[in-house]
């Protein structure tokens, strides 16, 4: 509904506009700004001008809430408001019967507020594949976006987008690896730049949280078989000192006990020797 209505004014404004044209124009009209980016929801002020010296009337056609600021006889001042979605002002005058419009065309857009970087798995182990990925739940608009991911201050990966929508969209990147040492030192974040300066605005950056891979490093297989060497030889000296303690401790008995038994024999043997005698 309110397209048709928008458009059914256009086609005023054009018929007005093709009137006119046939007749050499002799003022100008202008607009100020002459592009308009407008944040969703936002409000901007226009300005609209002529050369006519003494203009018979002068305005703004939108279909946007609109209110008058200030006016001059060569022009007014207008703050457009509720912006929420790509739309089309128009500034006309009329001076000694003839009418002229300027266009000015006003585009939307909606920051990144929220970009959601996530690393899988967060715990990986040295050549590993992980996965990259930064969300932006709400952008507009999409072919005005780059994302790029980085890691420390290395671009990882850039990637922009096609549009067209003209409401918010979400918008993805994606991006595969393997797990490097340096993967676990440095800290991964996504950036997100809406480049509005084709739209008559500036260059809106921002940046996700820093996030952090855990990179597990298994010991190397020959260090492996170093510690299971030594741990096995360390086992078997425990083993072997433990079975010799044992068996000289036997044998050190055995030799006392066999001391103590020749010197009974040698004790009694002179006895003997006297009973056979006596
Ligand atoms: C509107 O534009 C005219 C012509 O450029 C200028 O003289 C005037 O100061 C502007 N008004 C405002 C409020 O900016
Ligand atoms: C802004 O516009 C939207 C739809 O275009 C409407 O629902 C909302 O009520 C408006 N807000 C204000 C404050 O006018
Ligand atoms: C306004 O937008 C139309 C298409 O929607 C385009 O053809 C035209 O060049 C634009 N004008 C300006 C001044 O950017
Ligand atoms: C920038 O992004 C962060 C993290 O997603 C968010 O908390 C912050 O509000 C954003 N800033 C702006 C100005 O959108
Ligand atoms: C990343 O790997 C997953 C499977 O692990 C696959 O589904 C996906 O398509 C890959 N993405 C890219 C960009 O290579
Ligand atoms: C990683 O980020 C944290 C904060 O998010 C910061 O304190 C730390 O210094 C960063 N580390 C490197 C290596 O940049």
């Amino acid at each position: 509904m309110s397209s048709l209505s928008h458009w059914g004014l256009h086609a005023a404004l054009l018929a007005l506009l093709c009137c006119s044209e046939s007749s050499e124009a002799a003022f100008e009209v202008h607009t100020w700004p002459e592009r308009l980016v407008v944040e969703n929801g936002g409000s901007r002020t226009v300005n609209c001008s002529t050369s006519c010296a003494n203009p018979v009337t002068g305005g703004l056609e939108t279909t946007l809430d609109k209110t008058l600021l200030e006016e001059q006889p060569q022009w007014k001042s207008f703050r457009i408001s509720n912006v929420s979605q790509d739309t089309v002002l128009f500034c006309y005058f009329t001076c000694a019967g003839e009418q002229q419009s300027k266009s000015l065309n006003v585009s939307t857009y909606q920051v990144p507020k929220q970009i959601i970087l996530q690393l899988q798995p967060v715990w990986v182990t040295l050549g590993k594949p992980f996965t990259i990925e930064c969300r932006v739940p709400a952008v507009k608009p999409l072919e005005s976006l780059t994302l790029t991911l980085f890691r420390g201050k290395e671009t990882l990966h850039s990637q922009t987008f096609s549009g067209g929508a003209t409401d918010p969209q979400e918008a993805r990147v994606t991006v595969n690896s393997t797990a490097s040492k340096e993967d676990g030192l440095l800290n991964f974040s996504c950036q997100a730049e809406l480049d509005l300066r084709s739209r008559g605005g500036g260059i809106l950056r921002n940046i996700s949280e820093n996030k952090v891979l855990q990179v597990y490093e298994p010991p190397p297989e020959n260090q492996m078989v170093i510690i299971v060497t030594v741990v096995s030889v360390l086992l078997f000296l425990f083993v072997m000192s433990v079975l010799l303690c044992f068996v000289f401790g036997q044998h050190w008995r055995q030799r006392r006990m066999g001391t103590y038994g020749v010197r009974a024999a040698w004790r009694r043997l002179p006895q003997v020797f006297r009973v056979q005698h006596m």
